[in-house]
């Protein structure tokens, strides 16, 4: 199981949008990627301190991506292969089957894309996520 896109390895998949809500993926195909956002919804507990799968060190929830946080929401940035009608076919998941979608926007280099950024903790080690998938839950 990919821990994010970056590292998904081409992971693929599709996301399935009601039919009552297809109108609004219009215009969406000439979008390279789009933004994911959505309910972990296999969670069954809350953690305020966690230690996320790649690091030793308890860490805030909200300063990782860790599943079990309190609005137990994921976002993330795939690539759009292709849409048919109201499936749209993605890249690099890192999400479960069957996860419940909650929204879905172009992912829009100039709005998202922060040059000047930091990355806190995980600066602390460079190649963190180069390549890693999970084998252990959070702890
Ligand atoms: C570290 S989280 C990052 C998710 C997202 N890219 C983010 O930053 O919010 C990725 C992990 O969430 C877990 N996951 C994915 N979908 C889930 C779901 N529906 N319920 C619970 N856990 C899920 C998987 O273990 C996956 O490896």
């Amino acid at each position: 199981m990919p821990i994010q896109p970056s590292a998904a390895g081409g992971a693929q998949g599709t996301v399935e949008v009601l039919a009552e809500f297809a109108r609004g993926l219009k215009d969406l195909d000439g979008f390279s990627h789009i933004i994911l956002l959505y309910h972990f919804h296999q969670v069954t507990e809350t953690r305020l301190v966690v230690t996320p799968f790649l690091d030793t060190q308890p860490r805030g929830v909200f300063a990782t991506r860790a599943p079990v946080r309190p609005n137990p929401i994921g976002l993330s940035i795939v690539r759009l292969l292709r849409r048919e009608q109201n499936v749209l076919h993605v890249e690099n998941v890192d999400i479960l089957d069957g996860t419940p979608l909650l929204d879905i926007k172009p992912y829009v280099p100039v709005f998202d894309h922060r040059p000047d950024s930091r990355s806190g903790w995980l600066e602390e080690t460079p190649d963190l996520l180069e390549g890693r998938r999970s084998d252990r839950r959070f702890s």
